[in-house]
């Protein structure tokens, strides 16, 4: 299997150590899946791995990596609220879709020792699957990250370097030293295996429901579960198993907008945005590196991007909490976001709102 620039169109095979194309693009797969039906999924496997026909994964290595993840159910919270409980999983958040893919891939082309920035989530799933797969790891978090998360970073084995500064600053010193010292970089962003694990976040809520819902609100800082939901969208869609694209509504953090912002200004890249202090740490990403990828994809499906309003997060939070469901800062946001849009645009009616981080992780 092939990778293909996303800039110049270089292909080059999947085992390569580099990061990026000679020339700064970022790495997309050379990977077409078969049309959709309910016939080729693996009922027999209890894990997103179930979806594999659908996925660019080669061979049986992923059944030592994997923990579990996917299988997350949906939950009717009120008339007009589905929310997909995607904290259900090994590390407490959706981005173990995405690292059990991409440790299975780094696995089986043989790479001993990986590095990764993140705000948290993405550092706590690839230091786990780094931990099942015997691969050397070091994550680097920003300052401010919960201490939750490092303290699990940490016990899964993984060297965590807390950096001063920003979330942007901080992805900078990781790829500083990806550049200097030629390590793996197994990012969540960068690496298009990640999004083959996201993708099956779409064809989990298509088996659950055998529909998709009218509305999903998805949050976007890099945009890995934007991106793989796309992808399984377009799949979908192509499979002529879904007659139209769900609206999808993403949300960003008022304090920190860059495709927001964008989107509204009718521009393709993201805006430069100074990021403020947000309680959403999940989506506090100023420069987006997919950014225009994902400008892109929300002009051809009509995306509305919509803010997480600040001040009400805690409300939000507690809302959720009133009725049994205990999330993090970060996907509180979502429903804050979803609160808004219906006072401002009427009700949102049939709309699918992912849980993806648990809240025992960000008490602090
Ligand atoms: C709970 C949670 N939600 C949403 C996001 C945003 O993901 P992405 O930056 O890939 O868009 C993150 C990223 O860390 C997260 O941890
Ligand atoms: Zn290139």
């Amino acid at each position: 299997m092939n990778y293909i620039c996303s800039n110049c169109g270089m292909s080059v095979s999947v085992t390569t150590r580099q990061a990026k194309c000679p020339c700064g693009g970022l790495w997309d797969l050379d990977f077409s899946p078969p049309k959709f039906s309910f016939d080729e999924i693996d009922r027999d496997e209890w894990s997103m791995f179930r979806y594999r026909k659908y996925m660019a994964v080669s061979d049986d290595i992923w059944r030592d990596i994997s923990l579990g993840e996917g299988m997350s159910p949906v939950v009717r919270l009120d008339e007009n609220v589905l929310l997909k409980m995607d904290w259900f999983m090994p590390t407490l958040s959706y981005k173990d879709r995405g690292a059990a893919v991409l440790m299975s891939h780094c696995k089986e082309i043989g790479v001993d020792y990986v590095v990764q920035d993140s705000s948290g989530n993405a550092g706590n799933s690839v230091a786990a699957y780094a931990g099942k797969a015997g691969i050397a790891c070091e994550i680097f978090v920003p300052e401010g990250t919960s201490p939750r998360k490092i303290a699990m970073i940490r016990a899964h084995g993984a060297h965590c370097t807390v950096v001063p500064g920003t979330r942007d600053h901080c992805a900078d010193v990781c790829r500083e030293k990806v550049e200097k010292e030629g390590v793996y970089y197994a990012n969540h962003v960068y690496n298009p295996f990640f999004y083959e694990g996201t993708k099956t976040y779409i064809y989990e809520v298509f088996e659950q429901l055998h529909r998709m819902p009218k509305h999903i609100l998805i949050p976007v800082g890099n945009g890995t579960l934007f991106l793989g939901a796309i992808h399984a969208l377009e799949h979908l869609l192509w499979s002529g198993v879904i007659s139209q694209m769900p609206q999808i509504l993403a949300v960003q953090s008022e304090n920190c907008d860059p495709l927001l912002q964008a989107a509204v200004q009718g521009i393709n890249q993201p805006v430069r945005v100074v990021p403020r202090p947000t309680l959403a740490e999940g989506i506090a990403i100023g420069s987006p590196m997919r950014g225009t990828a994902i400008l892109a994809y929300a002009r051809k499906y009509h995306v509305k991007f919509i803010h997480a309003p600040e001040n009400r997060i805690l409300e939000a939070r507690a809302a959720l909490a009133k009725k049994g469901v205990y999330c993090e800062h970060t996907t509180a946001a979502n429903y804050a976001a979803y609160m808004q849009y219906c006072e401002r645009n009427g009700v949102a009616e049939d709309c699918l709102i992912t849980m993806c981080g648990a809240g025992l992780k960000s008490d602090h």
